[in-house]
């Protein structure tokens, strides 16, 4: 076991596909939850509420009334909800289909070809089932697969499933969609926000400096998903995320005004959501959103999670324009890598890592 900057696995990590596999009836303690934390006994909004969509081709549009309706929606949508869906992205849907192939195929391989992936929490990347290496901790219902796309530097090709064949290939080409589109949404957010249009981009230490991972998740059918959750709450550490999620099966929870609301995917849409890094930034005007995932017995659930992230060694702080004598910068500024080694060591836990940045002043 690999143990660099005093982190290793405090513990054999459980690979809970393989424990899924095994026929077990109920599931071991270390995964249930207590009790006000459990996916029924939490408050939710109606069914009918959900998360913002917007029409990507509508922010191109030689219409100015709907390419300015649209910004709106974004601007509220990145205020209120930290989520929202986006439909006609331009990315083709054969990718897509082919990139969640290749991740079926590679979580249905024998558990012995994925540990030859096994991670460790130095890094994180390869195949694992944790996040976080406090002892006795309390352990998520899924297994992962973590990888570095950008910067080219640390992509560690060789770390990457070599099976199926085309994986390699297939997320490279993937990354290569979703940059263009990260790289688009950092402008409209940018001039949302009354900033320059590439104000954000160049806080994220300019387009090729920037970082992109990739975690392909995976929930195996779980016997008690009352009692657990895939993903505790938590919000993403990055600047933006975009999920590929399942469209048959739901599992992704938003915390909304206290209330937890199903995220419904649209087919082929991407799920956006702003990390804490943009919530940084904007000096909180946008906010990085508590999410969640529940399980189910009945279906596995896959799900593809695509990281943009500012240079690792570059301070974040919010930016000066959007800093007034009412309202102060309310934090203080950190590289992403000091940020994210805080993750790294205690695991997912809700916002507390953003809100612990909060300024004394
Ligand atoms: C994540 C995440 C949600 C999902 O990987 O950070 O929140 O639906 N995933 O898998
Ligand atoms: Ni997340």
């Amino acid at each position: 076991m690999s143990c660099t900057q005093n982190l290793c696995w405090p513990e054999p990590v459980i690979n809970v596909q393989s424990l899924s596999e095994s026929g077990i009836n109920s599931i071991p303690t270390r995964y249930i939850k207590p009790h006000d934390d459990r996916p029924n006994t939490t408050k939710f909004h109606d069914r009918h509420v959900n998360i913002p969509v917007i029409d990507y081709t509508n922010l191109f549009s030689h219409d100015a009334a709907l390419r300015h309706q649209t910004l709106r929606t974004v601007s509220s949508a990145c205020r209120d909800w930290g989520f929202f869906q986006v439909v006609n992205h331009g990315v083709d849907h054969r990718l897509m289909a082919s990139i969640r192939e290749v991740w079926r195929d590679f979580f249905n391989l024998p558990l012995e070809v994925k540990q030859e992936y096994a991670n460790a929490p130095d890094t994180y990347v390869g195949y694992g089932s944790r996040l976080g290496v406090e002892e006795n901790a309390s352990l998520d219902w899924g297994d992962y697969f973590f990888l570095h796309y950008l910067p080219v530097t640390v992509r560690e090709k060789s770390k990457w499933p070599a099976v199926p064949p085309s994986c390699r290939e297939l997320i490279e080409e993937y990354a290569r969609e979703l940059v263009k589109i990260c790289q688009r949404l950092l402008k409209v957010l940018s001039t949302n926000l009354g900033l320059e249009e590439d104000y954000l981009q160049n806080a994220f230490g300019g387009a090729k400096n920037i970082g992109a991972c990739l975690r392909a998740n995976f929930y195996p059918k779980c016997p008690q998903p009352d009692l657990t959750l895939g993903i505790s709450p938590h919000s993403d550490p990055g600047g933006i995320t975009i999920l590929l999620a399942d469209d048959n099966v739901t599992g992704l929870q938003v915390r909304n005004s206290g209330r937890w609301v199903n995220v419904n995917p649209i087919p082929n849409a991407f799920i956006v959501n702003i990390g804490d890094q943009i919530q940084v930034l904007s000096n909180a005007i946008y906010k990085s959103v508590e999410h969640r995932v529940v399980v189910n017995s009945l279906k596995e659930r896959q799900s593809l999670a695509f990281f943009y992230n500012p240079k690792s060694d570059l301070a974040i702080e919010p930016a000066k324009q959007l800093v007034t004598k009412g309202r102060p910068a309310q934090y203080q500024p950190l590289t992403f890598d000091e940020y994210r080694l805080y993750i790294r060591r205690k695991g997912l836990c809700g916002k507390t890592q953003v809100e612990s940045l909060k300024s004394n002043i």
